[in-house]
């Protein structure tokens, strides 16, 4: 679905204008709409209806509360790596019984505080991880239900930054030593093996990546089955990639189909642990035009939203959709959409077209997922506020931050020259 149209001529998230968002909660702004979210999470769980399966939202997409919220009460479980993760989960209403925990160095805290919270399983990605998981679980009478995060070496064919499923990358265990590995986990006194899990990359606009992993995965699952250990789930790690602009990606359905055929008379729970697809198109960076400078060889908007809001086109030149919020029938010029941040890199899209003059209000879409979440403070720049919109009402779900909570931690020692 397409939350985001023009209606009169403005741009309207759901029922309400931008422009009156702008005027009312200021920009730079992140917009998401409830419905799209809504939409996506039904795509993705009904596709698996046929089967016992939970989709464990991947929060690193986008770790605002109120999103979180949404998706507990439509009874999602959560991928987090990080106790930071854990807790935003858990005051966000999140059952902890249906969480997982991936990524390559947990900390002794975090695996104490996932374990007293009673997480659903540790995707545990190294040796080491698991002697240390087995000896904390020891010190505190418990039992960790674990997979192994395995890496299948395929080739997901995105962006090498967001590609995790190759022998040179830093996730998961090597494939030849997953058996070994579950035969020695299966005799730790403090672990429970749970399932098998593997994540190649995001971004995947294919589903053949997806199928050989799991056809890998597969001839695994009954190697280890032969040795007498039981898996109860397989994990397929995160979700499909989707449109910001000339990318097709697969219809869930058939993702969904591909994957199943493979699993035919399996009784494997499947974990599911999608981030991007289920935020992604629904959100929008909506940011305003200060200056138009027509410099010697190219022109510039420069905006009031930088690169420190949306990381993705400075850190993978990454490409979003970029249009003005109201639709005029002047032709345009070409510009660079840049940001205020002294850094060459501080740009939101180049060689774009506008028809715009300075207060123009400009939306960059395709912005819900790894916008906020990997935002940051750089040049001193308060973060942006959130607003989910529900129809024709807006919620604030974070209010814009100021300076002074940004130098809020911060200490005058009284040193002196
Ligand atoms: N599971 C694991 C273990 C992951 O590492 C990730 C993403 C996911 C699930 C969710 O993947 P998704 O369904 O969103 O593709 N910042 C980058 C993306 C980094 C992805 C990191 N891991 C970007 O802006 O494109």
């Amino acid at each position: 679905m397409n939350p985001f149209r023009y209606k009169n001529g403005v741009l309207h998230a759901e029922e309400v204008s931008l422009e009156s968002i702008a005027e009312e909660f200021g920009t730079p702004c992140y917009v998401y709409s409830k419905a799209a979210l809504v939409s996506a999470f039904r795509a993705y769980s009904n596709a698996f209806s046929s089967r016992d399966h939970l989709v464990c939202y991947a929060v690193k997409a986008n770790s605002n509360i109120a999103i979180l919220n949404l998706f507990a009460k439509m009874g999602s479980g959560f991928d987090i790596v990080s106790l930071g993760e854990l807790e935003r989960v858990l005051m966000a209403g999140g059952n902890p019984s249906k969480i997982v925990f991936s990524g390559v160095g947990k900390r002794e805290d975090e695996m104490k505080a996932a374990l007293l919270a009673g997480i659903f399983c540790f995707n545990v990605e190294s040796e080491a991880e698991l002697e240390r998981l087995n000896n904390i679980a020891k010190s505190m009478g418990e039992k960790a239900r674990i997979s192994f995060r395995v890496n299948p070496n395929v080739d997901a064919k995105t962006h090498p930054y967001i590609s995790t499923g190759l022998r040179q990358n830093k996730f998961g265990i090597p494939y030849d030593d997953a058996l070994r590995l579950y035969v020695r986990a299966n005799a730790m006194e403090n672990l429970k093996i749970a399932g098998i899990d593997c994540h190649i990359g995001s971004q995947l606009t294919e589903i053949l990546p997806f199928v050989a992993a799991l056809e890998k995965i597969l001839l695994l699952v009954d190697e280890i089955e032969r040795e007498g250990i039981r898996l109860s789930h397989i994990d397929v790690g995160g979700g499909l990639g989707i449109r910001y602009s000339e990318e097709n990606p697969p219809e869930v359905s058939d993702y969904a189909q591909a994957l199943l055929e493979k699993l035919e008379g399996r009784p494997h729970k499947l974990i599911f642990e999608p981030g991007r697809f289920l935020v992604g198109n629904a959100g929008l960076l909506l940011t305003r035009i200060e200056y138009l400078k027509h410099g010697e060889e190219k022109n510039f908007a420069i905006v009031d939203c930088a690169m420190n809001d949306l990381m993705r086109p400075a850190l993978y030149d990454a490409y979003h959709e970029i249009v003005q919020v109201r639709q005029v029938a002047i032709e345009g010029e070409t510009y660079e959409i840049v940001g205020p941040v002294c850094e060459t890199g501080d740009f939101l899209g180049h060689g774009r077209n506008l028809a715009a003059k300075e207060g123009d209000l400009i939306a960059t879409r395709s912005a819900g997922a790894y916008g906020m979440s990997m935002s940051s403070n750089y040049n001193s720049r308060p973060r942006a506020c959130e607003i989910l919109v529900d129809g024709s009402l807006s919620h604030v779900i974070r209010e814009r931050e100021t300076t002074g909570q940004l130098m809020a931690q911060e200490k005058l020692p009284g040193v002196e020259p």
